[in-house]
């Protein structure tokens, strides 16, 4: 059975996957990485679109062993049945900001990716494609690198419940929608 890191540009995926596929002696599988190398990729403005179809049957057909999966598209190329265990990095959007700008996102890149992080899209859709039990979402804003690869590797094993993250009550405190909404 394999294992899926997922979520939002910027939340950690890459950085916590390289440490978590030694420390589990299983590949990690990059899906941006696959579906460019398939040549999946349109180019639409500054956002590279991606033929979720087709990745999935390429995935389907060339990636069956067991692997950590890595990506934002996980829950939408991944089937259930495959998958162990499926871990979604929060990071707090305020801090997600600076990362964005320090990588050169355009201003409708920056809010899109936002926006989703706010309204917990990639958690919502990942519980819907592999069900609530499987699916764990952790907050990386309040824990360290090593921290959050003990946190996951605790989940790996059941040992831990999901997070509860709530971005929304606190940007709507700060009367800050404008900042995450295009409206
Ligand atoms: N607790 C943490 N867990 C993971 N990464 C962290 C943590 N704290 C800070 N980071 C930093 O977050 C930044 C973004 O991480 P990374 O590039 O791995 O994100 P990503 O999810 O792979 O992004 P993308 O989807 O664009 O590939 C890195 O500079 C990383 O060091
Ligand atoms: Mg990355």
């Amino acid at each position: 059975m394999s294992y899926v890191i997922t979520g939002n540009p910027g939340v950690g995926k890459h950085t916590i996957s390289k440490e978590l596929s030694k420390l589990v002696s299983l590949p990690m599988a990059d899906l941006n990485k696959i579906a460019q190398d398939f040549g999946l990729f349109e180019k639409n403005d500054e956002t590279n679109d991606v033929d979720v179809e087709k990745l999935a049957k390429i995935i389907q057909e060339k990636f069956s062993k067991p692997s950590i999966f890595v990506g934002h598209l996980a829950p939408y190329v991944l089937p259930s049945n495959k998958i162990k265990k499926v871990i979604v990095l929060r990071k707090n959007p305020y801090d997600l900001i600076k990362i964005y700008e320090e990588r050169g996102y355009s201003k409708n890149k920056i809010k899109d990716n936002l926006g989703s992080e706010v309204l917990g899209v990639i958690f919502h859709d990942a519980v819907n494609q592999f069900g609530a039990e499987k699916t764990v979402q952790i907050d990386v804003s309040t824990k360290n690198i090593s921290e959050t690869i003990k946190k996951v590797m605790d989940s790996f094993k059941g040992e831990i419940n999901t997070e509860q993250v709530d971005w929304l009550s606190i940007v709507s405190e700060k009367n800050d929608l404008k900042e995450f909404f295009a409206y």
